[in-house]
């Protein structure tokens, strides 16, 4: 899987690829035809300067080699230029830049390390596994050193969400999307990677200040149509920023590593971890029915009875299985009962299974459940 643009990473593979120069037009004998142009080319020739051309590109790139440290409870490779030993991490010696409330995990401990030896991290991690606290840490590095620090989400929703958080903690923190600007001369400002690629391009006085950059949900890279915008901006930042990328698990973090460490000339770490704190739980909630089947447990174990169970429940549902787009079509005054996405909700209230997200396709749907929910609880909607 391609991590960003088609063959991005080509050069990192030490392979010339299939790149054969121009070609000879000969009918496959050295003669040519009555029709062509007369062409004198020494075809072996041609390949022996193309490929030596191509070794001479190759040599003259720098190389990188990434490194498999030994630790435990996580992964950690670093990729440096191969002509450089690998830096030891120091252990901190002062106090933490932050102190957490938890214990950290290793994967937490060893990004740190990473931030507090100021190395650039990319963490790989499922969801919910704590990687915003290595994002955290960089603001504080960047707060106590009187540095600034950028924080990039890719959507509008989580810079206005991720500002919220991190104005609460950390007071000096400003907002910059299409649509606002708050407090722009803040020494945290959260922003969507779109308006820093424009600062950048605009070449911006604020990047003069910057000391770290954070890329929240970097696996966005791999869109085959916004993952440009990224690529552009990692390009055009400087290479004495650090960075912190935030990534779901991706297939391609070392890849990743070594451009940023060709790109930015400096050792750039990966670290992974496979631990999901929150395990995965498949539910099926049969239309019609009137609760929730587990098909699939915290093991990844399929449960072929509870999926045939619920199969039997949407059987026996009659009209009710059809969904609740399906009945809203039906005439008024019939004698449908509350609809099923309002059952799940109340089953989840009711199991203790909240928060709950519930992602809706119609805009209208979203914004008449969202009125209605005001309407009934006006005072959690101040
Ligand atoms: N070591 C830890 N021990 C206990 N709780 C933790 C630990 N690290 C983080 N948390 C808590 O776990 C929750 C989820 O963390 P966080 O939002 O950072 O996850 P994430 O990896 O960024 O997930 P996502 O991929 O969904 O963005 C937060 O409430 C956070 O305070
Ligand atoms: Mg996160």
């Amino acid at each position: 899987m391609s991590f960003g643009g088609e063959g991005l990473f080509d050069v990192f593979s030490g392979e010339s690829g299939a790149h054969t120069g121009v070609e000879a037009k000969t009918n496959g004998e050295g003669k040519r035809k009555n029709d062509e142009p007369i062409t004198i080319i020494d075809e072996k020739r041609l390949k022996d300067d193309d490929e030596a051309e191509m070794r001479t590109l190759l040599d003259s790139l720098p190389k990188i080699k990434t490194v498999k440290l030994d630790v435990a409870g996580c992964s950690h490779e670093v990729s440096v230029n191969s002509s450089e030993e690998v830096p030891e991490l120091q252990a901190r010696t002062g106090p933490a830049a932050r102190e957490y409330k938890f214990t950290l995990d290793p994967f937490q401990e060893r990004s740190v390390l990473c931030l507090d030896n100021h190395q650039s991290v990319l963490v790989s991690a499922h969801t919910s596994a704590g990687k915003t606290v290595v994002a955290e840490y960089a603001i504080s590095l960047a707060l106590r050193d009187k540095q600034r620090v950028i924080y990039t989400t890719p959507i509008k929703a989580l810079s206005n969400q991720k500002y919220r958080d991190l104005q609460e903690e950390f007071v000096d923190v400003g907002l910059m999307t299409g649509d606002v600007t708050i407090n722009p001369s803040a020494s945290c400002l959260v922003m969507t990677t779109e308006i820093l690629r424009s600062m950048l391009y605009k070449g911006s006085e604020i990047m003069r200040e910057v000391q770290w950059v954070v890329f929240d949900e970097i696996h966005y890279m791999r869109d085959s149509e916004r993952g440009v915008v990224w690529e552009e901006t990692i390009i055009l930042l400087p290479d004495n920023v650090r960075y912190v990328f935030l990534s779901a698990t991706i297939p391609n973090a070392k890849e990743f590593a070594e451009w940023i460490c060709h790109l930015h000339k400096q050792p750039c770490n990966a670290v992974y971890t496979e631990y999901r704190p929150t395990p995965l739980q498949h539910y099926i909630f049969p239309c019609g029915g009137d609760g929730l089947h587990l098909v699939v447990n915290d093991k990844r174990e399929f449960n072929d009875a509870e999926f045939d169970n619920a199969m039997a429940v949407l059987r026996n549902a009659g009209d009710m299985a059809k969904g609740d787009a399906r009945n809203r079509r039906q005439p008024r005054g019939g004698t449908q009962g509350p609809s099923n996405i309002k059952k799940l909700v109340k089953y989840c209230h009711e199991n203790n299974f909240l928060p709950l997200i519930v992602f809706s396709f119609s805009k209208k749907d979203v914004e008449e459940s969202f009125a209605s929910r005001r309407q009934a609880f006006p005072d959690n909607y101040q």
